[in-house]
């Protein structure tokens, strides 16, 4: 057996109770590691001395499981951990240290990796590359921690994939999570709310717990109470807040009137709603029309979002608060059409209605925030990337087979709807049809840009439809 041993040092630009936190839930490692692929809690609740936690570091193209667990906690002070894997044992301490103004921690990693067999014999190469792969990590941490403020531009390659329609949706697998320079949520949300619709599974239930994680109260939106239940309690143990911080209200959103109703549940148990995030979304094999005699995609990815946004305008307005509508990257290849937005049976195309309406919600989106930028609520529409759910593999299964090992896992997918709510530098793009935390293009292909006036008529469009009172006129 071989013992490596690394000390590091380094200041982060974060009061100690922060950086500790941060860190305590060490699955935060996936945000700022490179080394590691993905990390995960295993044990539900909040992080305690016996907390386990699955961690997959990539080696090159390999990847190798650890099992980490906290062996004690010194809250503000200490953290101790030990990691098993085949041929590796680690016992890693973190010691934080309050700088001089208060507003800086000094973080002090001692690391001692025992290693076995295979790996112990090749010590000579593992030495060096452990100590490069802390160093990264040290790094990584620190830049997790800093809160930044710069508006996130969208980079060249990027800008270039977009407009190669097949190279860009490379991105949409987890190698655009992948190539993002930040992908750290450490910016904190207490006292903050959320209100969250398709709560009950995919991409969602992930959103929802990752905005718990950081200490928002949230607000579940399902349709079925038992799902709901096992929502909250999965929300619960990932995020290892208190009960209380999370509700639900239970709404079929196809209706309007449903709709309305959810809307002034959450209203009443949030009357200032940090943010509303419209995730609710299906796509239909077959033609069907909801209770209203809408047809159901447009019922649930257009009509829903506009009547709940509306009904929790003065709520989201008493918060200065954020909208963030979960499009698709399927809306660039249509066009606003009004006329077929409500499809009939005939020749009923589902991924074309699906696209449509995530188009429109683009629209409408831009749409309210010229109507509402002076009330101080922002507005965005978003793509999450190509995620592995429920939803994608029954409505998709030939892409959802085709695709399966490079899908983004539902943290990925949810990481830019808990950004846009939660980083402060977000708030600069409002407005803004945002991936992988960057404003992107709305209209790729000829003759689907959508003119200020065109979205402006599917707004008086909706309201006709919907006949609800739209915020400030009646
Ligand atoms: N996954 C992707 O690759 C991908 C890509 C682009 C965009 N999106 C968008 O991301 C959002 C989430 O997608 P997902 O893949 O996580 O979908 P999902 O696995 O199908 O989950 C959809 C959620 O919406 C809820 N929902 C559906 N119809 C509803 C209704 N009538 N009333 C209330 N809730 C309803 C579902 O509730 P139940 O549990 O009751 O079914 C579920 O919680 C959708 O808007 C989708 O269009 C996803």
């Amino acid at each position: 057996m071989t013992t490596i041993t690394i000390e590091r040092g380094a200041t982060a630009p974060r009061a100690i109770a922060d950086c500790y936190r941060y860190l305590a839930d060490f699955s935060t490692c996936e945000q700022w590691d490179p080394a590691v692929y993905r990390a995960e809690k295993l044990t539900p609740g909040p992080p305690r001395p016996g907390t386990e936690f699955r961690v997959i570091v990539s080696i090159g193209p390999r990847r190798k499981t650890l099992r980490y667990r906290l062996d004690a906690i010194a809250p503000g002070e200490r953290l101790e951990l030990t990691g098993r894997g085949a041929g590796i044992k680690t016992h890693e301490t973190l010691t934080f240290t309050p700088g001089e103004d208060g507003a800086r921690t000094h973080i002090a990693y001692h690391g001692e990796f025992s290693l076995r067999g295979p790996l112990a014999r090749a010590a000579r190469l593992a030495r060096p590359a452990i100590k490069r792969m802390t160093a990264q990590a040290m790094t990584g941490l620190i830049d997790a921690l800093t809160i930044k403020t710069a508006t996130p531009r969208q980079g060249w390659l990027s800008y270039a994939a977009d407009r190669t329609l097949l190279p860009g949706e490379a991105l949409y697998t987890d190698r655009g999570y992948f190539a993002m320079s930040d992908r750290a949520h450490a910016e904190f949300m207490d006292d903050k709310t959320v209100a969250i619709t398709g709560a009950t599974g995919g991409i969602g239930r992930t959103i929802a717990a990752e905005y718990a994680r950081l200490g928002a109260r949230v607000l579940l939106v399902g349709r079925d109470s038992q799902r709901l239940a096992a929502a909250a309690e999965h929300v619960r143990g990932v995020a290892g807040c208190d009960p209380e911080h999370i509700d639900t209200v239970e709404a079929d959103l196809a209706t309007v009137a449903a709709a309305q109703a959810a809307g002034q549940q959450i209203a009443a148990r949030m009357p200032h709603l940090d943010v509303l995030v419209n995730n609710a979304g299906a796509l239909f094999e077959s033609y069907g029309q909801t209770a209203d005699g809408h047809e159901q995609t447009l019922a649930i990815n257009l009509i829903a979002p506009f009547v709940l946004t509306e009904t929790l305008m003065p709520a989201l307005t008493a918060a200065q608060g954020r909208v963030i509508n979960m499009s698709s990257g399927g809306m660039y290849a249509k066009g606003l059409d009004r006329g077929a937005l409500e499809p009939s049976g005939d020749d009923y195309n589902g991924l074309g209605a699906y696209a449509r309406t995530k188009r429109a919600l683009v629209a409408l989106t831009r749409h309210w925030f010229r109507r509402y930028g002076d009330e101080g609520v922002r507005f965005n529409a978003m793509h999450p990337g190509w995620v592995d759910t429920p939803g994608v593999a029954d409505a998709l299964p030939r892409f959802y087979y085709l695709l399966r090992p490079v899908l983004r896992d539902t943290r990925m997918g949810a990481d830019t709807a808990v950004w846009l709510g939660a980083a402060r530098r977000a708030g600069a793009l409002n407005g803004a049809f945002v991936f992988d935390r960057t404003p992107r293009p709305t209209a790729l292909l000829p003759g689907t840009a959508v003119k200020p006036s065109e979205a402006q008529s599917l707004y008086g469009w909706l309201r006709n439809k919907t006949g609800i009172d739209v915020h400030g006129l009646r």
